[in-house]
């Protein structure tokens, strides 16, 4: 294992404070709500940069709550310094994504099996190809099982992790939709890149919030059941 110093340039955090299991939302201060919301015990863990990260009890179990930010680059610290300096064994992102096929469908939780990129994120692992970045098998298996065990609709399949929200291309998704990739997000292959590497697990989870097909998206409310549902079924697989 790579050993580092901790705390860390961008975690404050002891390596007691932080669970084996971590759930990362993007958005830290979806990170603070889930620990208010649905966690016992909580204290904070980290605020620097303001990427507030929570440790508490879900029906007794230990776990960390850790904002990512946006982006390959932003998530790939913070798991990297969770996996291999915290000692983490498992990262489940809890995410949005928009969707790019009529198999997803706007308040769909889709269980990211496989995570497509256009990043050169993997370029630094030297690979005289290119690499698969997927989830844990059994994470993935165990989310689908739940989700089904509490009624809530997943669909299962590939994503593509983007470096780019805004694109410059005519249709930058065209050719992903003919692969049969689900939605775009931008976050879950470089963090199950991090994994491999490290040899740990992870698992990303996206609430379905608009359609890069029609243009429809969730209202607030709307954004809220569905997240819970995806928490659900996180907190229960963590
Ligand atoms: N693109 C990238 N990330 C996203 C999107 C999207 O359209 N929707 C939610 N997260």
């Amino acid at each position: 294992m790579i050993m580092g110093n901790i705390p860390t340039p961008h975690n404050e955090a002891n390596k007691d404070q932080i669970a084996k299991t971590v759930l990362m939302p993007g958005d830290p201060l979806r990170a603070k709500f889930i620990a208010e919301t649905f966690l016992e015990n909580v204290i904070c863990i980290n605020t620097v940069r303001n990427m507030f990260g929570y440790t508490g009890e879900y029906q007794g179990k230990k776990v960390s709550v850790f904002g990512s930010g946006m982006g390959m680059p932003s998530i790939g610290i913070y798991s990297y310094e969770l996996f291999n300096f915290y000692d983490v064994d498992q990262i489940i992102r809890i995410g949005s994504a928009g969707t790019i096929s009529p198999k997803a469908d706007l308040r769909d939780v889709v269980i990211g099996i496989g995570a497509c990129t256009n990043s050169n994120y993997g370029h630094q692992f030297n690979l005289p190809g290119t690499f698969a970045p997927i989830a844990d098998f059994e994470l993935a298996r165990k989310a689908v099982e739940t989700g089904e065990r509490l009624g809530i609709h997943t669909v299962a399949g590939n994503v593509l992790s983007s470096d780019t929200f805004y694109s410059d291309l005519e249709d930058p998704n065209g050719n992903w939709k003919k692969m049969g990739v689900l939605c775009i997000e931008m976050e879950a292959a470089a963090l199950y890149m991090n994994a491999a590497r490290a040899g740990k697990k992870a698992l990303g989870m996206f609430t379905i919030s608009d359609s890069l097909l029609d243009g429809r998206s969730l209202s607030s409310k709307q954004r809220e059941t569905t997240f819970t549902d995806m928490m659900k079924i996180a907190l229960e697989i963590a």
